[in-house]
């Protein structure tokens, strides 16, 4: 990947009004340096999303949305970063700069381009098919399976023709190369074959000569788009019973079928989402938006993988698994929810009767039935499942299953876990207080048995991530960087040493030399993080500068203090096990505490 040069992207920063380019997209009012808006990150009716002009960051106090203009252009826009930055350089005519790019790459690009522009020629092909005679066997398949025109053209499906090198044709016809129809997946080229006798049967082959033709024949198109309008590939669904039933175009140079997801290019476009819900196939996306539903998409017949987990979070606050009702979706369903929360995505999943996918279901239960279903936690829907596999009419069976439902409990926060206690007592018939024993965590062995915590729960419980610090220490060395980061206050008064906390004391070593608050939100590519950071950065703790500078010191002081004594503290309980010459080392490191100590109680006080 080519890197924008630091100065350039400072430049670009500093060009690209935050206030402006925020403006475009929230109505923002003034006051003092910042300005207050309506968050369009997540729903609200008071003002929570502040813009700070002078640092140049935004900060949502409400869903800790925050960080620098280019953050802002990839959340809102749903872009990454390096086509955030080109998105702001155009709004600018600000010239890319000349970045160090091998042959090599540049070569690859231009065929990635190719590529993807054949794509884009092969879906309109089959688009066009479709309202053609050729295209009429396909067009009739749809429309039984009660699609409308209207969601055709939404999903630009489209018909490959029966023919063995329509397409192919077409393509080449408009200049691209066969080995470039081969590399998109468009074409199946087989090499030619000399004449041969086969020595069993003294058959005689006569000579072959190669021979290409087209992959998708004969099915009904859907492409695969991603959010930025890239055809990637293609899915075809034969007319019948043809199998395979579905035919997709393996991984190629544009296309890694574990990175995307159909239909991400309908995702982007809505605003406001409030849950994903995944899907395993083509038809039950088109289905469910041809019903109403929005923000509909599916995995391209794999399992899911950690790298779409990561994409569907830019989309939306949750993913509702919605797999089909049968015993392969259920199962992919734990599957998914495990793979989710690795990747730190909150999950529920929408369970369907009947063994139905959610197209089957839409079709029979009207979108009415759809939105009444319930959206299950991870922890319901897995003990629900568990709830299958015992006899609750014995008490074993209740037994067996309170314990390993106690396992699944384990790793909920105590108010989460409350709820599914009562529910589980009234199945079980164990008392709440039982069945928190069970749980090993009843209040004197408090976290002790309880099992590892998952990514997405220690994501999102640990103190130290986006929450205020939990003790008096963290907040103070919290409170240093958010004084440092005003770039009023000296940053030569403290040293490393102030901070324990590994992320504050790179922040402090970044603002030592120089760099730019809203840069270093940026930097932080984990979401919480860059929270965490925004939130310091954008909250000065007072506007006038003794103020801040007699802050500064109070926290020095007190951590100082504290850490020396601690210290002190420490080494005193060791002495007597020393001997030697690790003994005067002590004593004197004890000295030297201890005068350290004398001289800071003296300033406070
Ligand atoms: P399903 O068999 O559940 O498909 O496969 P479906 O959506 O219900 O299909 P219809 O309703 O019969 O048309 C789910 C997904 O698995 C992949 C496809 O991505 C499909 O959408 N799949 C399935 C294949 O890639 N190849 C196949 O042969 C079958
Ligand atoms: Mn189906």
């Amino acid at each position: 990947m080519p890197r924008f040069p630091a100065a350039w992207l400072d430049e670009l920063r500093s060009r690209a009004d935050i206030v402006q380019v925020v403006g475009q997209y929230v109505p923002l009012k003034r006051n003092g340096h910042r300005y207050w808006g309506l968050c369009p990150f997540h729903g609200e009716k008071t003002a929570s999303f502040s813009v700070d002009a002078e640092r140049q960051v935004y900060y949502c106090f409400g869903c800790k949305a925050g960080g620098s203009v280019i953050q802002f252009v990839m959340d809102i826009e749903r872009l990454e970063f390096s086509e955030a930055v080109k998105h702001l350089a155009d709004q600018l005519r600000m010239p890319l700069p000349a970045m160090e790019e091998d042959a090599d790459y540049q070569r690859r690009r231009t065929q990635r381009d190719r590529l993807l522009e054949a794509n884009k020629e092969a879906a309109r092909f089959f688009h066009q098919t479709l309202f053609t005679p050729e295209g009429q066997a396909s067009l009739d398949y749809l429309k039984r399976r009660g699609l409308t025109d209207s969601v055709i053209r939404k999903f630009g499906l489209g018909a490959a023709p029966a023919g063995w090198e329509t397409l192919t044709k077409h393509l080449l016809g408009m200049g691209y190369t066969l080995e470039e129809l081969q590399l998109a997946g468009l074409t199946v080229v087989k090499p030619a074959e000399p004449a041969f006798t086969d020595p069993k049967t003294g058959e005689v082959h006569p000579e072959r000569p190669r021979r290409a033709f087209d992959m998708f024949r004969n099915r009904a198109i859907f492409p695969i788009i991603d959010q930025y309008g890239n055809v990637l590939a293609f899915g075809g669904r034969s007319l019948g019973d043809a199998q395979p039933k579905y035919l997709n175009t393996s991984d190629t140079p544009v296309f890694n079928k574990r990175l995307g997801v159909y239909a991400a290019n309908l995702l982007k476009k809505e605003r406001n989402l409030k849950r994903v819900i995944l899907v395993e196939g083509y038809m039950d996306v088109v289905s469910l938006t041809q019903f109403g539903v929005r923000g509909v998409c599916a995995t391209l017949g794999t399992a899911l993988t950690p790298e779409q987990a990561k994409l569907l979070k830019r989309f939306a606050p949750v993913v509702y698994l919605s797999y089909d009702g049968d015993n392969a979706g259920q199962n992919a369903i734990m599957k998914g929810l495990t793979v989710l929360e690795e990747a730190g995505v909150p999950a529920k999943v929408l369970q369907f009767p009947d063994k139905l996918d959610p197209d089957e279901f839409i079709r029979r239960d009207g979108i009415e039935g759809f939105e009444k279903l319930p959206a299950l936690s991870p922890e319901s829907y897995r003990m629900g499942r568990l709830r299958e596999q015992y006899d609750l009419s014995t008490q074993e069976g209740r037994t067996e299953y309170a314990k390993a439902c106690a396992v699944i409990l384990q790793r909920l926060e105590p108010l989460e876990r409350e709820n599914h206690l009562q529910e589980l007592s009234v199945q079980t018939g164990f008392s709440r207080e039982v069945l928190l024993a069970q749980i090993g965590m009843s209040a004197p062995a408090a976290g002790k048995a309880s099992a590892p915590r998952s990514a997405a729960h220690q994501q999102r419980f640990s103190p130290n991530r986006n929450s205020p610090a939990a003790t008096q220490e963290e907040r103070d060395e919290e409170l240093l960087i958010s004084i440092f980061g005003t770039g009023r206050i000296p940053t030569d008064i403290a040293t490393e040493e102030d901070f324990h906390d590994p992320l504050l004391r790179n922040l402090y070593l970044s603002l030592r030399e120089g760099a730019s608050a809203a840069s270093l939100a940026e930097d932080q590519v984990e979401e919480a993080t860059r929270a965490r950071v925004s939130r310091l950065l954008l909250t000065p703790p007072a506007e006038d500068t003794d103020q801040l500078l007699r802050m500064a010191q109070d926290c020095l002081g007190r951590n100082r203090l504290k850490r020396s004594q601690a210290e002190f503290d420490a080494l005193q309980k060791q002495l007597p096990a020393l001997g030697g010459e690790e003994k005067v080392a002590a004593l004197q490191k004890a000295q030297q505490l201890m005068v350290q100590i004398t001289k800071l109680n003296a300033y406070r006080s």
